[in-house]
């Protein structure tokens, strides 16, 4: 993303502090800066609402750019990118108001404390886990509570990964929460639905383990404080099994923020903005990987080691090699979903799965790289056309819902959803602050903010709330909220986007890594987006969480297990 001020200004007067606004990821963002004379001595953030650890992490590194440069010209942080966007065009503003200098601010220049690559010390360690997302982490932690020492090396300045981007909630059958709220799921229900959602092309053993080890991952988070006991239902699910956050706020912060936590208490020595480069695998075994930081490139010396790099839906390139249908689409994925891994793996004769797998969500946000979480449609919302008009089971899977959006005319829809939706999802207060959602007190006003026709709107909901009320859908809906009658009235536009990659490196049970003959590399294991089979030709919603903190937990207790008797 580019952008470009010029502040044309009269030159350094005396000390003052400046207040600036810019747009973050969360929505308005306010800083205030202290210049000195010519110098800028400090940034406090005083309002936003980015999330505990994006926030705390990237403030403190931008204002420590910022200061060393004495300039907001400074580059982004990696996975941060809305809210380095929004910081630096704060404090820009308020160094105009400041009559701070006269500059130019481009994003995107090249970092410039970044210095030469020099050769650095090699380290040895008993498990390497290579990508800090959720399943990274977790697989960090479990390696860590089953007795190794694990380092963790993210090549983003942030942890999370797509983690931190997720909204949905945790897909898991049989659960404590379900229970205690008479929802009757069986993994058994769970796996037919995930192997039908992915058109049957899914490892049907792979499934197997993510369909029954839900319920243990779920006491397994509670007991970290991770409460995820609200449930929703997301597309192509039978029963209501989305584990979300009290308040159905965003899984996805709420659940790195824990993992964080937990991999801090364990003391797991992490290192950002860490890439591995090359591995280096002896007699089917793996011996280590070379890494590059900032700085340095130097080898881990690892016994057992878990790739957790993510999927490659940020990577247009790489989507339009595996699916040149996609050319154009946008993507929900953050920057660093590039699968960097899958050219080097291809070199190791790693085998890859079902890389023509790629999923395009229904409900992207056409100006952002956001996506409007299926919990709208989950907790009651429905979905029109430019008309007015219902044309789809807004529950149905993925795959069929983005194709009834794009046989529209125009090739878009609107989620429309009543107060009662609203207070009942944290999620949709953030699209709020974002500017996303148009509002009426009567559907007919919602009608005239969205330019839909008023009388056809108002059809639309009188029927679809006598469908509520005798739970028979035309459409085929089989799960429905409440009845959409409660004013205000809400719409959000929303564009199918590119969500998910569902190929990758081929595992067995156990996460080992398999070769092109389907052998395993000893101590090679992978976990979470990176892995393909699991989901088949098309992914359910929050089977992803599912599949990051199950698989990462279950390839952190294997390369523990193979740690230690190595
Ligand atoms: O729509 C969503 O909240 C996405 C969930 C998921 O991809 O699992």
């Amino acid at each position: 993303m580019k952008f470009l001020i010029i502040l044309l200004l009269l030159g350094a007067c005396a000390p003052k502090e400046q207040t600036g606004t810019g747009p973050g990821f969360g929505g308005k963002m306010e800083v205030s800066v202290l210049v000195d004379g010519d110098k800028i001595k400090q940034i406090k953030v005083l309002n936003h609402n980015e999330s505990a650890y994006v926030g705390g992490k990237a403030f403190a590194l931008l204002e420590k750019r910022i200061i060393e440069r004495q300039s907001p010209e400074v580059d982004n942080i990696s996975g941060a990118s809305f809210t380095s966007f929004a910081y630096k065009m704060a404090v820009a503003e308020a160094l105009g108001k400041a009559k701070f200098g006269e500059y130019k601010i481009t994003v995107n220049t090249k970092d410039p404390l970044q210095s030469a690559i020099t050769n650095g010390t090699n380290i040895m360690v008993d498990v390497l886990v290579i990508g800090g997302g959720g399943a990274g982490l977790t697989a960090a932690i479990t390696a860590t509570e089953n007795g190794s020492d694990v380092v963790l090396i993210e090549k983003m300045s942030l942890l999370g990964g797509n983690t931190l981007y997720a909204t949905g909630g945790l897909n898991a059958a049989g659960t404590i929460p379900q229970k205690a709220q008479n929802i009757d799921d069986t993994p058994q229900i769970f796996y037919d639905d995930t192997m039908k959602g992915g058109q049957n092309k899914n490892d049907p053993q792979l499934v197997k383990i993510l369909s029954e080890e839900g319920s243990n991952t779920i006491d397994w988070l509670a007991s970290k404080g991770i409460d995820l006991s609200k449930m929703s239902i997301l597309g192509g699910s039978s029963k209501k099994r989305a584990h979300q956050p009290e308040g159905g706020y965003a899984v996805g912060p709420y659940l790195t923020d824990g993992l964080i936590t937990e991999a801090n208490k364990l003391g797991i020595d992490i290192r950002t903005d860490t890439k591995a480069i090359n591995f280096d695998i002896q007699n089917n075994q793996i011996n280590s990987v070379v890494v590059e930081d900032k700085n340095t490139r130097y080898s881990i010396v690892a016994k057992a080691v878990v790739i957790a790099t993510g999927g490659f839906g940020a990577n247009l390139d790489m989507i339009v090699s595996y699916n040149p249908k996609l050319k154009g689409f946008k993507t929900s994925n953050q920057k660093g979903a590039t699968g960097d891994i899958f050219p080097i793996a291809n070199k190791l004769g790693i085998q890859l799965k079902d890389m023509e797998y790629i999923q395009i969500h229904p409900t992207g946000e056409a100006t952002r790289s956001l996506l409007i979480t299926e919990a709208v449609r989950g907790s009651g919302g429905i979905m029109v056309n430019q008309e007015g008009q219902r044309f789809i089971n807004e529950l149905g899977t993925r795959d069929v819902v983005s194709a009834a959006i794009l046989a529209q005319n125009p090739a878009k829809a609107y989620l429309i959803y009543d107060e009662q939706v609203r207070n009942n999802l944290g999620a949709v207060k953030s699209y709020e602050k974002l500017g996303l959602v148009k509002s009426g007190k009567t559907i007919a006003e919602l009608a005239k903010a969205i330019k839909a026709d008023p009388t056809v709107l108002q059809d639309t909901i009188t029927k679809y709330n006598e469908s509520v009320a005798s739970q028979t859908d035309p459409l085929g809906r089989a799960i429905f909220g409440k009845t959409l009658t409660e004013a205000s009235y809400y719409a959000i536009a929303v564009l199918p986007v590119i969500h998910h990659t569902m190929g990758g490196i081929a595992v067995n049970t156990n996460s080992q890594v398999l070769l092109k003959n389907n052998t395993p590399i000893k101590g090679l294991y992978a976990a979470g987006e990176v892995v393909g089979g699991i989901h088949g030709a098309n992914r359910l919603g929050g089977n992803a969480v599912a599949d990051i903190t199950i698989f990462g937990r279950r390839s952190g207790e294997r390369a523990a297990k193979f740690a230690q008797e190595n």
